[in-house]
């Protein structure tokens, strides 16, 4: 635990966040906001008022194809698609805010390091050190389909991105921070004895190049991964500032930090374990109109929108499956840790298939807050004290209102509890969320 919580609001560039079907309530402007930088930006004032560390997009890249084999259902219900590119928001909420971080997911399966990094790299720069990279291995059939690549077996993907990694910091340390000597008078722009080659030869990529920028304030962007298999927690823990992690109870919260920390500890990682764990607020006046809320947000699921949500990101069909068993787990070459998740939400609570689908379609896997502001706030205390997490991936239901209710009225008793900032601490994104 740190002294204070950290915040990141957690959003998807796509007609819902992660509950489906909120695009059908009258007070949600999702819709109208995928045609909108306006939409995008006044979000990210309202979170910087509310003192957030910063956004952190997730990222479905192509429509989620594994329920009946087909994209009709995922379509049809605005199940993340159209799925639109978080990259694309970074900029229009940067250039709206001063201390706000930004970080969105990429997938190392979808572009070869050298472009990633030198767009992820570039915003850095021009945000002055406001960025974060949540560096995912890309798990969706439907993103490779998409790419026309083969789908790698589960653990290569992690060597693969070990590669990937390498190329990176190759490239950001590849120019030293006072590079820029900018003499106008005797045209030096850049010292070259502080600008070095890079050359990387491996099984599955090569690259020889200088980094396309200059660093950053923070150097290079805050790294996030959220891997949860053994193989994954490997790679976090090596890589990650921050590992992100969904779990449904604090039981499984507190059984993960066990885990990150004894790999940690087996990678032998000098940095404290930083984890940051989803979680779903909704809040109303009273904890009885709250209840209400969550209980309209869950019935507007029909069976098919949890199911192609569910389906797509556990690889798995569940079409083909007796729909009113009780679930038990199965292995799956797409998100180990994603199917432990949904296996923790049915075996504490005997749910059926069908039941553990809507229930995903609702929060993703993620506990959901329910109450008046008091109560969640009061919640979020409790698993940030019990289980030892810097804080959480918050995400919203209907946008932008129960973000402006999260930040009008959950934000000022966290404040005056003391566990959340009045005012940013740093400058960049690392200053803040890493302090
Ligand atoms: C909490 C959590 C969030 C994730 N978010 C994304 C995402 O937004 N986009 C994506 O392509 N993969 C996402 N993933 C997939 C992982 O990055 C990883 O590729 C996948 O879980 C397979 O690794 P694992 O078996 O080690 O968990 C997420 C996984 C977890 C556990």
């Amino acid at each position: 635990m740190t002294d204070r919580m950290h915040l990141l609001s957690f959003l998807v560039h796509s007609p819902i966040n992660h509950t489906a079907m909120t695009w059908a309530n009258a007070d949600d402007q999702r819709i109208e906001g995928l045609q909108s930088f306006k939409y995008w930006q006044d979000i990210a004032r309202t979170l910087e008022r509310g003192k957030f560390d910063g956004v952190f997009f997730a990222d479905i890249p192509a429509a989620l194809d594994a329920y009946r084999d087909r994209i009709d259902e995922s379509v049809k219900h605005g199940v993340l698609w159209p799925s639109q590119d978080p990259m694309a928001l970074l900029s229009v909420m940067a250039s709206a805010t001063q201390h706000l971080g930004l970080a969105a997911t990429l997938s190392v399966a979808a572009i070869p390091p050298y472009i990633a990094l030198r767009t992820l790299s570039t915003l850095d720069y021009l945000s002055r050190g406001r960025i974060g990279w949540n560096i995912v291995t890309g798990h969706l059939r439907a993103e490779h389909r998409a790419l026309g690549l083969e789908q790698l077996e589960h653990d290569e993907r992690y060597d693969r991105a070990e590669e990937y990694m390498a190329i990176c910091y190759g490239l950001w340390n590849s120019v030293d921070q006072d590079a820029l000597v900018f003499d106008r008078a005797n045209g030096v722009l850049i010292d070259p004895s502080k600008v070095r080659r890079f050359e990387f030869k491996g099984k599955y990529f090569k690259s020889t190049a200088v980094s396309p920028t200059l660093p950053s304030p923070q150097g290079r962007p805050v790294l996030f991964q959220a891997g949860s298999s053994g193989r994954g927690q490997a790679f976090a823990v090596k890589h990650a500032d921050v590992i992100f992690g969904i779990q449904p109870h604090v039981s499984g919260m507190k059984k993960m930090m066990e885990q990150v920390r004894a790999a940690a500890t087996t990678g032998g990682r000098t940095d404290p374990v930083r984890v940051s764990f989803g979680i779903q607020p909704v809040v109303a006046g009273t904890e009885l109109e709250a209840k209400r809320l969550q209980k309209e947000l869950t019935e507007r699921i029909p069976d098919d929108a949890g199911l192609a949500r569910v389906s797509g990101t556990l690889g798995v069909d569940f079409s083909k499956l007796d729909l009113d068993q009780p679930m038990s787990e199965m292995d799956t070459q797409a998100s180990r840790g994603l199917m432990a998740a949904l296996s923790a939400v049915v075996n504490d609570k005997r749910m059926t298939l069908r039941e553990a689908a809507t229930r995903w379609g609702a929060s993703t896997g993620m506990p959901q807050i329910v109450g008046a502001p008091e109560q969640v706030a009061t919640e979020m205390e409790a698993i940030w004290r019990g289980t030892g997490c810097i804080g959480f991936n918050v995400t919203p239901t209907i946008t932008p209102s129960s973000i402006d209710v999260f930040v009008d009225q959950v934000i000022p008793i966290l404040q005056k509890r003391g566990v959340f900032r009045t005012d940013y601490e740093g400058k960049t994104f690392s200053e803040n969320l890493l302090s």
